[in-house]
Parts: structure tokens; sequence; C-alpha cells
């Protein structure tokens, strides 16, 4: 049994870790804040599991706080999900963004190296690759932020990677993940954004649970197979297991190393809506609209380092990812707000 320390754990991502985690019997401690997420989220985890992980209600910069999680328990291994994470919003409120992301990733290490814990599990994103050209993307393609959302991002890994060569006891994963999407097949848990929806799957299933009336498609002339945007999107389950596998890799790693988190497809925006329409039924009215801007026509990973390295692949294909994703928007029409 091992301890593992999960930061946004109450988040979308960090629920079903901390699902996975119980599942395969170590014992997680979440810490977050509730800045977006839902208490309720902690009793579904429960019913899902039949056990209630442990829960501090806390900010990542109150180190006092902190301190006294490693006082308290044993930590083998952090996994850092605590973040802000709406591009629009960080170029709106950089400070808050940079306080936030930076300052919460500095305080939770100043506190591991204090109580000599040194092995992290870092959640990056394929924002780091910034408007990357060649296809599929690798790890070693040039890295470049277009928003103070992906600075963030980038600068908290050069953190991470100048800290791992001034003390070679660390231990760091960066999953860059690509477009996470689904949810549990239990439909307890999912994503459940506050507000109107920035990505694309949210806001489709909002449209099919008749939370708004159309999806706009931001851009109809890509050069893309239907001149729609291709993204690589991965089951969020898939995505929970990657950190299982990443806590696995972590004690063979040679200091600091980035891994792509993807399935390596590449789907359109009608490939989704499509797919989505399949799950749910019933057609998902849509309109093309002007590009967003700053979007790229195309990103997906090259995924062959986490195969070799993490011993890590996807499962889930696009069909699966909207089927649950509808169990849970459907079971749960206003996310954890539904009753
Ligand atoms: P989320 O907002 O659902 O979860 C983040 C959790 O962190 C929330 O529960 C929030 O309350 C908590 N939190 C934020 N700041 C905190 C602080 N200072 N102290 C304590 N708790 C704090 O987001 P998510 O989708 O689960 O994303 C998790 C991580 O993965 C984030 O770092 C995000 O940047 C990264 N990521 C997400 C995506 C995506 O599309 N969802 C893509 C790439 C990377
Ligand atoms: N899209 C629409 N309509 C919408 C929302 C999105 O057509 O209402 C399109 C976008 O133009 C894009 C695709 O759907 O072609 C996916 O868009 P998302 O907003 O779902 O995802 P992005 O790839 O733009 O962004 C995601 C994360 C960011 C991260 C980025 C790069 O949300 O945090 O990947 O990794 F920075």
């Amino acid at each position: 049994m091992q301890k593992i320390l999960v930061t946004g754990g109450a988040g979308y991502i960090g629920s079903h870790t901390v699902v996975a985690l119980l599942q395969q019997g170590y014992e997680p401690v979440i810490v977050d804040n509730f800045s977006n997420s839902h208490p309720r989220v902690i009793d579904r985890i429960e019913q899902i599991c039949n056990q209630r992980p442990s829960v501090v209600d806390a900010d990542l910069r109150d180190t006092d706080a902190l301190a006294s999680i490693f006082q308290t328990h044993e930590i083998d291994a952090v996994i850092h999900f605590a973040g802000l994470k709406a591009v629009g919003e960080s170029v709106t409120d950089p400070v808050r963004y940079y306080e936030n992301n930076v300052q919460g990733a500095l305080q939770l290490i100043k506190v591991m190296s204090q109580h000599g814990c040194h092995r992290l599990v870092f959640s990056s994103s394929a924002t780091v690759y910034g408007n990357a050209t060649r296809m599929p993307i690798n790890e070693q393609a040039p890295l470049q932020a277009t928003n103070p959302y992906g600075w963030t991002k980038l600068m908290i890994e050069q953190i991470l990677r100048d800290l791992c060569v001034a003390d070679p006891a660390w231990r760091v994963a960066l999953l860059r993940y690509f477009n996470p999407v689904a949810a549990h097949q239990s439909g307890l848990i999912g994503e459940d954004p506050n507000g109107i929806p920035n990505n694309l799957v949210p806001f489709v299933a909002q449209v099919a649970v008749g939370r708004r009336d159309h999806v706009a498609v931001f851009g109809g002339d890509y050069d893309t197979h239907d001149g729609t945007g291709v993204r690589d999107y991965i089951h969020v389950l898939d995505l929970a297991d990657a950190h299982l596998s990443a806590l696995r890799a972590l004690d063979g790693l040679d200091g600091c190393r980035a891994f792509n988190i993807g399935t390596g497809n590449g789907h359109s925006v009608l490939d989704v809506i499509r797919a989505f329409s399949q799950a749910c039924g019933q057609d998902i009215p849509y309109q093309v609209v002007d590009r967003r801007p700053g979007d790229v026509a195309t990103s997906y990973a090259d995924v062959s380092r986490s195969q070799s390295e993490l011993a890590w692949q996807a499962k889930f294909d696009l069909a699966q990812m909207m089927q649950d994703h509808w169990r849970w928007q459907s079971q749960n029409p206003q996310g954890y707000g539904s009753d």
C-alpha cells in the first residue's frame, strides 16, 4: 500500500485518478480548495469504490496546511493536478494564473523537499507544443506557449527539469495530456464545467441534454479531411491509468522525463459531433462559424515513448468516449448540482 498525495483530486481528471488509485490498492490523500470542483464528488468516489478517500480542504499555497499533511501521512509520491486551466481566463487574468499555478507548484516542491518526498507526477499539457506543425507531435518537438496558461505549464516543467539537475534524488514524470474527455462508466463522476464550456465535448453534451441550442463549429476551412479542427481525444479512464503507470515507472526514470498522453489518433469536430449523435440517439444541431483565434488545424500525439517507457497505451476509442460522456451528462444534466 502506498500513500499518494493527489493535489486537485476533487477535479475532473483527479477524481477519476483517485478512483483508479483506490481500486488498485493505493491510499490517496486529496488536497483541494474546491475552487473548481464540487464537494459531492467525494461522496460519488465513495459510492464507486466503497471507500472514502482522505480529503484536506486547503489551498496548495497554504504551506502550513501542506506541511501538516506530510506530517500526518507518510506520503510516497505526489500527483499534482491542482491548477487553473481556462485559456481565455488566463489571458484576461494572467496574474491569478501565475500565482495559482506557478506559486502553487513551488510551494508544493518546497514542502515535498522538506519532508524527503522526491517522487512527482505532474499534469502538463499538449499546450506546451504551441502551434506545432509536424504531426504526430513527439516529446522532442519545440516548446512554446501561446497564452499565460500555457506559460504556467512551460514554467513549471522548466522548474522541475532544473530541480532534477540540481538534486538527483528527484524523479519527475511530466504527463502532457492531449484532449481529455468522457467519464467513469458508472455515470457518477465526470466533467462539470462552470458556465459556458470552453471545450468541444462538454459543449456538445450540453446541447444534447437541452442546455444549449447548437454547437458552433469553429472553422470549416482548415486543411483537414473535412475542414474542421482535428484533435487527439483521450478517455479520462485511460488518462487516469497513465498516472498509475507513471507512478510505477518513476523509480526507473533518470530525473525528469516528459511523456505524451493521447491515443495517437486525430478526430475532427464533425467526427466528434457524429459520434456523440450516435451515442445519444439524436442529431446534434451545429453551425460552422469563423475560426477561433489561436486554434491550430491539427494536433495529435506520437505516443511511442509512453508505450515503451511507461508500458501504457490508451484502450478506448471515440465511440466509447462519447457513450461514457453521454451517460454522465444524461444522468447528471446539471452536473454535480443535479440533485
Ligand atoms: P479541474 O479544474 O477539474 O481540477 C483541478 C482541481 O484543482 C480542482 O478541483 C480545483 O478546485 C483544484 N485547485 C485549483 N487550484 C488549487 C489550489 N491552488 N489549491 C488547491 N486546489 C486547487 O481540472 P482538470 O481538467 O481535472 O485538470 C487537472 C490538471 O490537468 C490541471 O493542472 C490542468 O491544467 C491539466 N490539464 C487539463 C486538461 C483538460 O483538458 N482537462 C488538458 C491538459 C492538462
Ligand atoms: N471547438 C468548436 N466549438 C466549440 C469548442 C471547440 O468547434 O464550442 C473546436 C476547436 O476549434 C478545436 C476542437 O473543437 O478544433 C477542440 O477544442 P477544445 O477547446 O475542446 O480543445 P483545444 O484543443 O482547443 O484545447 C485543449 C485544452 C487546452 C489545451 C489545448 C492544447 O482545452 O487546455 O488542448 O493542449 F491548452
